[in-house]
């Protein structure tokens, strides 16, 4: 499992140069991989208007949606060559949870000091999130 999700994060690095962020200089990339098998990529894209920045994760999960992908979300891989341990932001946790495992035991995945994994659950960092129960 330890080289699949290497692997998830090799892929989040190269597409974080993909990134457009000339206002934060602050490039991010994510690989989102399903339980079915499927990847799909994201990076970061900035916007003069500040507030318009799409983050890296939710343009993966963006394109996994449309592209009719149906599977949860196993684990995402996240990088920054800015930052170790890149926490996907409060919204990005909405989103993934979303779309994740039951139980939450989507695995995220991010690159600790010495090129280390840290390898935490979206129920770890993301506990007590809103849920639309009418659904
Ligand atoms: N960013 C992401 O892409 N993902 C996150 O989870 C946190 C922040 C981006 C948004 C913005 O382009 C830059 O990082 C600085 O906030």
């Amino acid at each position: 499992m330890e080289k699949i999700y290497q692997e998830l994060l090799n892929e989040a690095k190269k597409i974080s140069k993909n990134t457009y962020s000339p206002y934060s200089n602050f490039p991010v990339g994510a690989c989102v991989l399903y339980e079915n098998g499927n990847k799909y990529l994201g990076c970061n894209v900035e916007n003069a208007s500040y507030g318009l920045a799409l983050c890296a994760e939710r343009n993966a999960i963006s394109s996994a949606i449309s592209n009719g992908e149906k599977s949860k979300i196993k684990a995402v891989a996240i990088y920054s060559p800015k930052q170790k341990r890149c926490m996907p932001c409060g919204a990005c946790r909405q989103w993934l949870s979303e779309f994740a495992l039951n139980g939450h035991d989507t695995k995220i995945i991010l690159e600790d000091d010495d090129d280390k994994l840290l390898i935490l659950t979206l129920d770890e960092i993301f506990p007590f999130g809103f849920k639309f129960d009418e659904k």
